[in-house]
């Protein structure tokens, strides 16, 4: 069915920096409106993928001395990682240099050139080469610079081709009243109409001064705008100019998800080449806000631009996704801080939902023998509005999804949860199991599971790998593949007599400790702190060549020199003995190859008993100044990892390995 298919695209991003919290931002967007319309039957397709040519992409290979071709190839793996970390389920990765590109970027230019709407003139203005894009000097900030925060702006002079773009004004205005939807929210929209509304002026579509870029067809001498060449993206993924099936069958594009400072070229150029070159514009480009970390501009030169997959690290991909929809309307501007995501971790993972399936899975184990209880006994009025709530939260979250309004969709799944929480407070079912009411009991309990099954279904495209964890809980086996998880619209789909396993914490509780443990670690503390110290000794020192430039490099960093002064080796535990009131340190006896033997102090009595550690092999750190710990020196450090709750585990060699042997 043609209504039934969902076509949703991200920014193609440019390839000279790597994944941020602002691109991860869009991506996880994208990837829960394609998770939802495939749990809800949608024949959905998801497009990312990477902006490779231009002369900004020309000079950071340049900076790197590298070909730009090898240049682009290495830094799109950061993307692929990223993305396949925090779980993005996309269809399909475009990259501007792939040939199925090239051939519909060119067939587009020949289209329009051939209705005339494409001719050779010479370009003299200002130019960014930060946005690659040009500016009039009333867009520009006071000082003369880039009005998005490149800095300095170039004066261009050169032949270039032209796009009629001020032909299209009209059009263009025609087509909005007639679409309403085509750009969310509503006041980027009208921002957009009264852009245009003002007149358009024709724009520059080559150049001549670089060549990393697609060629104009018939004219060597220049390469297609990198603009024009990567928003065309969106149907050369597609097949467009090749294979007019898949092209059709997804085209209108339901989505391009895009952040706020590339509207313009979505809302304006974008449907204006499309329109020029034959072909239907998107339905609705969507912009989102602006994040900010710690309410600071994110930027590689604040040192700010947090790194996703540290974030995955210490949070989870799951509570990291979940954070980024829930505290930020989507469309607006928003923030990313420690203190929030650590807070909604606690309050609405851990506390709510967490401790909902916690306390429904103990309940079950309790009192209906471990399994799901059959739904038999008799109701009360609690129970209907329950299941009728259930029923009208999946649909009210389903059109909020849809409508990428991820945030009205998280709360009204949450007041779910918290009717779940009051539905078990108010029936009491352990007090109803004391009054040997046993169908009562698995009335209730069923209910609580049944709502759980609701929950973790909904969960599914904020927190895929939460989700499937919740449903074995449930005593239920995930579809094998996330792409065949279904949107729930049925209630009593849970079977009785289903064993339930042990339930193991959903999410666990984030303290004060760990809180500041993982400020220090990801760095962003750090960050401001030595930033403001640097901050403070410029001002100290301002005008002390002796200190020109430092604090800049002064980062949480060490290079590698100064990493290879460290010599780590690996071990073999010869003895080891628990020194006299000792709680912790046990006193380890280690061969660190040849033929040396050095008595080391590590702290891992509460895990390890000393028969455990003998014959282990480690990783010791064989050059640390020798100290004395309770009364014995010990000469060096052996590797140890530290778990959230406290635990020290040892970091062993994979492989039986010769003691002495290097580590590198
Ligand atoms: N290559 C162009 C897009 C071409 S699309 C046909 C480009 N690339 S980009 O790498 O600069 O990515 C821009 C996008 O990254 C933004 O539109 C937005 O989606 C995302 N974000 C970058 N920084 C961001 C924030 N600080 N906050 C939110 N999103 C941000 O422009």
């Amino acid at each position: 069915m043609a209504s039934k298919r969902f076509y949703v695209t991200t920014p193609i991003y440019y390839v000279n920096d790597r994944p941020h919290l602002g691109t991860a931002y869009t991506t996880i967007a994208a990837d829960v409106l394609a998770r939802y319309h495939r749990s809800a039957g949608f024949d959905t397709l998801f497009l990312t993928g990477l902006d490779e040519h231009g002369q900004k992409i020309a000079r950071a290979a340049e900076q790197m001395d590298m070909p730009p071709e090898l240049f682009v190839d290495r830094m799109a793996q950061p993307f692929i990682d990223i993305w396949k970390a925090l779980d993005i389920s996309y269809d399909d990765f475009i990259r501007t240099t792939e040939g199925r590109h090239k051939l519909a970027v060119q067939k587009l230019w020949r289209n329009i050139y051939a209705k005339g709407d494409i001719y050779l003139g010479r370009y003299e203005g200002l130019y960014c080469f930060g946005c690659e894009a040009y500016y009039t000097e009333k867009d520009l900030n006071e000082d003369g610079s880039c009005p998005m925060g490149h800095g300095k702006i170039s004066e261009v002079s050169m032949p270039s081709y032209f796009f009629r773009l001020s032909k299209y004004a009209n059009t263009l205005l025609e087509f909005y009243e007639a679409h309403p939807d085509f750009v969310k929210p509503q006041v980027r929209f009208n921002e957009v109409k009264s852009f245009v509304r003002e007149g358009l002026k024709d724009i520059s579509i080559s150049r001549t001064n670089f060549k990393w870029g697609i060629g104009v067809p018939g004219d060597p001498d220049h390469v297609i705008y990198v603009w024009f060449d990567a928003l065309t993206n969106y149907i050369s993924a597609i097949g467009w100019g090749k294979s007019s099936e898949i092209f059709e069958k997804y085209w209108p594009a339901d989505y391009h998800l895009i952040g706020k400072d590339i509207l313009r070229f979505h809302a304006v150029y974008w449907p204006a080449m499309l329109i020029a070159g034959g072909i239907q514009p998107p339905k609705t480009v969507y912009a989102h806000g602006w994040l900010t970390v710690e309410r600071q501009k994110m930027s590689k030169s604040a040192r700010n631009a947090l790194d996703p997959l540290k974030l995955k690290w210490e949070y989870g991909s799951d509570a990291l996704r979940y954070y980024l929809l829930r505290e930020n309307v989507f469309g607006f501007d928003g923030d990313f801080s420690h203190e929030t995501l650590i807070g909604r971790i606690n309050s609405d993972l851990a506390n709510d939902l967490g401790n909902l399936l916690n306390r429904t899975v103990t309940l079950a184990r309790k009192f209906t023998g471990g399994v799901v209880p059959s739904d038999k006994g008799t109701e009360t009025s609690e129970e209907g509005r329950l299941r009728t709530s259930a029923i009208e939260t999946a649909k009210a979250a389903g059109d909020f999804y849809h409508e990428a309004n991820f945030s009205k969709a998280l709360e009204v799944i949450w007041k779910l949860c918290a009717e779940l929480n009051r539905y078990v407070d108010v029936t009491q079912p352990w007090k109803v199991a004391q009054q040997r009411s046993e169908e009562r009991v698995g009335k209730i309990i069923y209910h609580c599971l049944e709502g759980c099954r609701f929950l973790a279904l909904m969960i599914a495209p904020v927190m895929p790998l939460k989700s499937r964890q919740m449903l074995r809980q449930l005593g239920l086996e995930p579809p094998s593949m996330d792409r065949e998880m279904t949107w729930p619209d049925r209630w009593g789909e849970l079977k009785a007599n289903q064993s339930l396993p042990e339930p193991h914490p959903l999410f666990p509780r984030i303290n004060e400790k760990v809180s500041s443990l993982i400020k220090e670690k990801i760095g962003f503390d750090s960050f401001r702190r030595l930033n403001s110290e640097s901050k403070q000794t410029q001002k100290e020192h301002a005008g002390d060549p002796q200190f020109e430039g430092k604090g800049k490099s002064e980062e949480q960093h060490i290079n590698l020199q100064q990493f290879k002064k460290i010599d780590m080796r690996t071990g073999k535990i010869l003895a080891c003995e628990i020194p006299r009131k000792s709680k912790k340190l046990l006193k380890l006896k280690i061969d660190i190859g040849k033929g040396c033997e050095r008595v080391i102090m590590a702290g891992l009595a509460e895990q390890y008993s000393p028969e455990e550690l003998i014959g282990k092999s480690v990783i010791v750190v064989a050059n640390l100044k020798p100290t004395r710990l309770m009364g014995i020196t010990s000469e060096g450090m052996v590797l140890a990892a530290e778990d959230d709750e406290g635990r020290i585990i040892l970091v062993v060699p994979e492989k039986e390995i010769a003691p002495g042997s290097k580590v590198l």
